[in-house]
This record gives C-alpha cells, sequence and structure tokens, in this order.
C-alpha cells in the first residue's frame, strides 16, 4: 500500500517558499519539510535578511558616506579652487578595529578599512595633481584618523563590561576624550602638518584589542 508521502512523491524535491517565516507560507515550509523537500525560505523579518541589510546600511553610511563626501570636495572645480588659495587637507575617521579586527564588528572593520584604502589612494591623486598645479606650492592632502575607544554617545552605548576591558587593553588607561581626537585633526589641517598624506594615525592611547 502506498502512503501518503509516496503517493505525493515530494521528497528529495527542493522547494522555494516566500514568506516562509510566519503563518500559511510557514506551514507550508514545515508540511513540505515533513515530505522530505528540500525547502529554501525567503522572508524580509529572516535574521539572514536582517543581517544583509546591516551590512549595506554599515558600509553606505562609513564607506559610500565618505567616498561621496570626498568626491564632491575633489572636484576638479573644488580643488583648482582650493590650491590656488592654498591648498586644503581632507581628513577621514577610521577605526583602530580595521586594524586589529573585533568580535561582532565584521561590517563596520571592514567599512572603515575601504576607508583607509580610500585614503590612501585619493592622496596619490591629489598629490599627483597638487604637483601639475601653478604654484606647485599648495598641495591638497589626504589622512585618515584610527580613533581607539572614545568616549561619545556611540561608546555610550556599548556595556560597561566591554568599556572596562577596553580601558584594560588601552596602554594609557582610559577612553579617550573627543578633544584627543578633535586636537588630532587640527594638526593634520594645519601647516603643521604640510608633509604628511595618505598617512593612517592611531588616536588611541595604544589600544590593543
Ligand atoms: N567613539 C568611538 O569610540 C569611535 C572609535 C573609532 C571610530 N569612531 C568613529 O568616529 C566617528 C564619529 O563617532 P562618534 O563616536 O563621535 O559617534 P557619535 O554617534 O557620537 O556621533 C556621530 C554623529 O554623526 C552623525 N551622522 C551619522 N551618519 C551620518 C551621515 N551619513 N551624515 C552626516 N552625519 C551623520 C550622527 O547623527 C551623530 O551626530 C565615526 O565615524 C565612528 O565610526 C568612533
Amino acid at each position: 500500500m502506498m502512503t501518503s508521502s509516496s503517493w505525493l512523491n515530494l521528497a528529495g524535491r527542493t522547494a522555494v517558499v516566500f514568506g516562509g517565516a510566519s503563518g500559511i507560507g510557514r506551514a507550508t515550509a514545515i508540511a513540505l519539510a515533513g515530505q522530505r523537500c528540500n525547502v529554501l525560505l525567503a522572508d524580509i523579518d529572516s535574521q539572514a535578511l536582517d543581517e544583509i541589510k546591516t551590512w549595506d546600511d554599515v558600509i553606505d553610511v562609513n564607506l559610500k558616506g565618505t567616498f561621496l563626501a570626498c568626491k564632491k570636495f575633489c572636484d576638479p572645480s573644488r580643488t583648482s579652487r582650493l590650491l590656488q588659495a592654498g591648498g586644503g587637507a581632507i581628513i577621514n575617521i577610521g577605526s583602530v578595529v580595521s586594524s586589529y579586527g573585533n568580535v561582532g564588528q565584521v561590517n563596520y572593520s571592514a567599512s572603515k578599512g575601504g576607508v583607509e584604502g580610500l585614503t590612501r589612494s585619493l592622496a596619490k591623486e591629489m598629490a599627483l595633481l597638487s604637483r601639475s598645479n601653478e604654484p606647485p606650492t599648495s598641495s591638497i592632502r589626504v589622512s585618515c584618523i584610527l580613533p581607539g575607544f572614545i568616549d561619545t554617545p556611540m561608546a555610550s552605548a556599548v556595556p560597561d563590561k566591554i568599556l572596562d576591558k577596553m580601558r584594560a587593553k588601552t596602554a594609557l588607561g582610559r577612553l579617550g576624550q573627543p578633544q584627543d581626537v578633535a586636537n588630532l585633526v587640527l594638526f593634520l589641517a594645519s601647516n603643521r602638518s604640510s608633509f604628511i598624506t595618505g598617512e593612517t594615525l592611531e588616536c588611541s592611547g595604544m589600544l590593543r584589542i
């Protein structure tokens, strides 16, 4: 006698169920799995889809946002005026996390690593442009600061236990203050750093994750 499973003859077939995380889709997916089908679920609520969306958001804000901002300021109409006016500096903000890695921050560290690479290549492009300009004394320099753990609203979202751990891993034994990073921005923006470009500089109190 044929069982109901063999009568349906679905074993080994592959099914894609859209909206399979809930309701009718979920029940259908369970029923198909009961027939020994290979079931693929597609649902806007799935954790995997959330992860992809988060990845896109982080890359969009940190990397694409930096690219678009740099692109705006490196437009030929702006750069020629800037060079005529004595030059300028672009200072991007990366993170030490891209150098050392951190559990749970794959998307963030990838985006910040991208900012470092963007900085180096753009520094070369701007240096080339600066050299071809008259007078050749002015330049557009591009640098990247890698903050460690800095005491800002962003860091206040981090649990105290983790912050204590980060303090312990920081040679100077404290979180940075926003002013610590701002001071480095001032230096890189000023002519005191006129021979520095394409560099990534840590402002972390020597944090080693
Ligand atoms: N705080 C830290 O420990 C730390 C460590 C390493 C790197 N950083 C980097 O330093 C930078 C500043 O961080 P923070 O600690 O001051 O964060 P924060 O959250 O205190 O401030 C960030 C500010 O940027 C604004 N913002 C976000 N996306 C924007 C966008 N697309 N365009 C314009 N503004 C936008 C937010 O509204 C907010 O006002 C970030 O790039 C962050 O990744 C911070």
